[in-house]
C-alpha cells in the first residue's frame, strides 16, 4: 500500500509492544482486515497447508463476515473456522455466537461442514461444554492434555467493561492457567452462562487481532492500549510470540495520543 493510500485509509499509532491503526470509519476498517485475513491464509496454507482462525461474536465484527461473506475465491477448503466464546444458549438464540458467524459468513461461502467448530450447547452443563470443546480443539491440531495449539488469528472484541472473549473482570476464568477453555456464570444474569477460549489459547495466538468501534469503547481502549489498567482483562492479552494488532475507528480510538 502507498504512502497516500496509507494516509487516506488509516492512521497508525506506534507502540512498541503492539500496533494500533485507527481507520476514519468502519467500513475501512473491515476491508484492511479482509485482506490482512487474505494475505495471512495464503501465508498459512503455504507454510502449513491450513489456516485456522478462531472468531468472536458481538456487534463489531458483523460488517467483516458480511464483506468476507463475498470472498467466494478465498481458500475456504483450507480455513478452519473455531468460536472465541459461547453464551449457552440454543442455537437458534440470536445471542447464539456460532448462529450469528453462520447466518452473516460461513452459510455464504463454499467452507466444508468438518472445518467448522463450533461450541456445542446441548451438553447438560457450560462445563461440560466446555471440557467438551477443548477435546475437540486438542484433537484438531493434535496436541495432547496441557499443550496449547496457535492459531493463525484470533479476532477479539473488547466490552465497555474491558472484557474480552467472556473473560469478565474478576471472573475465575482469568485465573485459568492450564486449561484451552472455561465455563463461567457472570454475576449478572442477563450476560448469560458462558464458554469461552483462556488466557493461555489467546496469548499463543500469531496474530491477535482486537475490533473495536464505538465512542463507549475509547476509555477502556485507552487504558488497554497506553497498559494503564491491569485489571481490565483485554489488557492482558499478550502473545508470547505473536503479533499483537488493535484495528479502531475514529471513535474508539479518540482518546489515544
Ligand atoms: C461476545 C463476545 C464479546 C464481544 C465484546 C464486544 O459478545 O460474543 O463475548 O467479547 O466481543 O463484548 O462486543 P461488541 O462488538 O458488540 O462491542
Amino acid at each position: 500500500m502507498s504512502t497516500t493510500d496509507k494516509q487516506d485509509t488509516y492512521r497508525s499509532i506506534q507502540r512498541s509492544d503492539k500496533e494500533v491503526l485507527v481507520f476514519k470509519d468502519t467500513g475501512k476498517m473491515a476491508d484492511f482486515a479482509v485482506k490482512q485475513w487474505k494475505k495471512l491464509a495464503d501465508e498459512a496454507i503455504k507454510d502449513r497447508g491450513r489456516f485456522t482462525v478462531a472468531l468472536s461474536g458481538g456487534t463489531t465484527p458483523v460488517l467483516l463476515y458480511q464483506k468476507l461473506a463475498r470472498r467466494k475465491s478465498f481458500p475456504w477448503d483450507k480455513t478452519f473456522i473455531f468460536i472465541v466464546d459461547e453464551r449457552f444458549v440454543p442455537y437458534e438464540s440470536d445471542e447464539n455466537n456460532y448462529h450469528m458467524i453462520s447466518r452473516t459468513l460461513l452459510c455464504h461461502v463454499q467452507i466444508p461442514a468438518k472445518n467448522i467448530f463450533p461450541i456445542s450447547t446441548l451438553e447438560d452443563t457450560p462445563q461440560a461444554a466446555a471440557i467438551m470443546y477443548e477435546k475437540k480443539i486438542l484433537s484438531y491440531f493434535r496436541k495432547t492434555d496441557g499443550e496449547t495449539p496457535a492459531f493463525d488469528i484470533i479476532l477479539l472484541g473488547i466490552g465497555d467493561d474491558g472484557h474480552t472473549a467472556s473473560l469478565f473482570p474478576e471472573s475465575d476464568a482469568l485465573n485459568e492457567s492450564r486449561h484451552l477453555t472455561a465455563a463461567l456464570s457472570p454475576s449478572d444474569r442477563s450476560k448469560k452462562e458462558r464458554i469461552t477460549l483462556t488466557y493461555p489459547v489467546l496469548n499463543n495466538g500469531k496474530n491477535v487481532i482486537f475490533f473495536a468501534a464505538g465512542k463507549n469503547k475509547s476509555t477502556t481502549v485507552k487504558q488497554v492500549i497506553e497498559n494503564t489498567n491491569s485489571c481490565l482483562p483485554a489488557a492482558n492479552v499478550m502473545p508470547h510470540n505473536g503479533r499483537l494488532v488493535f484495528l479502531l475507528d475514529e471513535d474508539a480510538g479518540s482518546q489515544l495520543s
